[in-house]
């Protein structure tokens, strides 16, 4: 059947009727136990969803979709490693990667918690010896920074939780190189010394154009820096193609496997998270994992109502099927997580950018939004604006911490008196006649009240989740990653559509390399007259 004849999604298309004309004030006026119905606590994390346009009928009908979409064996297959990214033939197990090396789980002959734990284990003990100096640079000098280079995947889940977990840092600094551009690499490599530098080869492919232009630059810039055999000492990599980074050179026992079943941007437990490893040693990377695994016990094992990841899927399927958001704001209010929503907009939207269903049809309804935010308070003084009086309907996620890591002078007082203030602006506003009053307590004319009162109003009815942390930490940090990853992945299956996939990104690699050669040849009589004239202008 498909998902908009089921009788859950008519039942909810009606629903969502009466709530297009509902304000979150009425909701709230109207039920004074909200807060305890919409809110729940799991460990460290406390989810308040209360400020969203819902009601119990809403949310028992949201549930019931779940349970008709086949939400449980999809969990169930994901874990389970049937390969269930169906348009690759590939299982998906970045939850087997942060599983403890206890029981057994069977794919294609191989015990994969025994192959991940290998693979960790390599790399625990790499990191340490880079880490105390027992590993060096060819001329004998401690390696001190570490360049990380590869994109997507490669590039973004790792780079925010580098910067996530900065307050942790204690080995190795970490650069990421990762655009084409040769800007990037150059201005990384300028304040840099080849003896004491670590380059890291991170592709899931070993064949992204990007990475490998950047990695065939550091290796020239390190060789015409000391010697050819430097690269011995200087290159590791992360593949899952080991033929092709043996051709590069680089030695086996500094290469680090991963898996086909291992999605690029679900990477970051894997291999990928050796420059992790070396900044931040080998316990860290494990609480990373730890916590990472405790949501994931969480997802698989609690049922719906209570469940943290169905629950923040099940709300943003309300906001973006019924009440038409067509985009989400991902907003946390810690300095440390600003590549927090930059992870996300690939995870989500390369996962969830899809319009044809597992089936092969084009569909007929929203899928993934559009994500977007930067960190509070910085946004409150840059978009916040269009939130709020703007004619879009934008639901956001404010993610806070109760305590601080680095609690100066009223600094964290002052973030998080921001955070709750702005959830609440947004949901219940500022009244015109309120306004008015205050315009009349400070004595304008009528005329002058008339003339602003409306530009001063805030409609409020603005929808938000909050979820409130006890302190960022490697494993606080793991399970918020896995908390969005298993929302975007039970989105995808209410969806019908295979979030494991990535077809969207390769019509453009391939015209690239297309036009790259005809750069040579000077013929660009191939393409349109847009193309063809910009292609033109550009090499004249
Ligand atoms: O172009 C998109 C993509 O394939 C992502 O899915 C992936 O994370 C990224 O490129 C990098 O790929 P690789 O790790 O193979 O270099």
């Amino acid at each position: 059947m498909s998902l908009k004849s089921k009788p859950e999604w008519k039942n909810l298309q009606d629903l969502s009727i009466k709530f297009k004309e509902t304000h979150l004030k009425t909701l709230f006026q109207n039920d004074p136990s909200r807060f305890g119905q919409f809110s729940l606590r799991h460990e460290d994390f406390f989810l308040d969803y209360s400020k969203n346009l819902v009601d119990k009928e809403v949310f028992a009908e949201l549930l019931k979709l779940a349970e008709s979409c086949d939400l449980k064996s999809a969990i169930s297959d994901m874990f389970n490693a049937k390969r269930i990214n169906h348009t690759e033939g590939r299982a998906v197990l970045h939850t087997a990667l942060r599983h403890p090396n206890e029981g057994t789980l069977l794919f294609e002959g191989d015990n994969v918690y025994e192959q991940v734990h290998e693979v960790l284990d390599s790399m625990s003990k790499f990191s340490k010896k880079i880490r105390n100096g027992d590993l060096q640079g060819q001329s004998g000098k401690n390696i001190t920074d570490v360049v990380n280079i590869g994109i997507g995947g490669s590039d973004l889940g790792p780079k925010m939780v580098y910067e996530g977990l900065l307050h942790y840092l204690n080995g190795p600094k970490v650069h990421f190189v990762s655009n084409v551009d040769g800007t990037h690499i150059t201005e990384t490599l300028k304040h840099l010394d080849p003896n004491t530098t670590l380059f890291l080869v991170a592709s899931k492919t070993f064949t992204t154009q990007e990475t490998m232009t950047n990695a065939a630059s550091a290796r020239q810039w390190l060789v015409q820096a000391l010697n050819e055999d430097a690269v011995a000492y200087h290159f590791a990599a992360m593949s899952t193609n080991v033929e092709a980074v043996t051709q590069f050179g680089i030695s086996k026992d500094r290469i680090f496997p991963f898996w086909d079943f291992v999605g690029g941007r679900y990477s970051l437990w894997s291999a990928i998270g050796l420059p992790l490893m070396l900044a931040f040693g080998p316990d860290r990377f494990h609480e990373l994992l730890s916590g990472a695994h405790s949501m994931d016990n969480h997802f698989k094992l609690t049922e719906f109502s209570q469940n943290l990841p169905v629950i923040m899927a099940l709300i943003g399927i309300w906001n973006n099927n019924f009440l038409d958001a067509d985009s989400h704001a991902l907003l946390p209010y810690d300095q440390y997580l600003h590549r927090f929503a930059a992870h996300f907009q690939q995870v989500d939207m390369e996962s969830n950018g899809k319009s044809v269903d597992n089936q092969g049809n084009f569909i007929d309804y929203q899928t993934g939004p559009i994500i977007w935010g930067e960190p509070g308070t910085n946004g409150q003084h840059a978009f916040y604006q269009l939130i709020h009086q703007g004619t879009k309907f934008i639901p956001s996620d404010f993610i806070g911490f109760k305590s601080s890591l680095n609690d100066i002078s009223d600094h964290h007082p002052k973030l998080m008196a921001n955070f709750f203030a702005q959830t609440e602006a947004l949901a219940f506003g500022l009244s015109t006649d309120k306004v008015v009053s205050q315009l009349k307590e400070q004595n304008l004319s009528s005329e002058e009240i008339d003339r602003l009162k409306h530009h001063k109003t805030f409609a409020g009815n603005k929808v938000s989740n909050t979820l409130l942390i006890d302190r960022l930490t490697p494993h606080s940090l793991g399970a918020l990653i896995a908390l969005y990853e298993h929302k975007v992945y039970v989105q995808g299956v209410i969806w019908n559509i295979n979030p494991f996939d990535q077809w969207g990104v390769e019509l453009g690699k391939k015209l690239a390399k297309t036009i790259l050669e005809e750069m040579n040849t000077k013929d660009f009589s191939k393409h349109d007259s847009s193309t063809q004239g910009l292609l033109n202008e550009f090499i004249n």
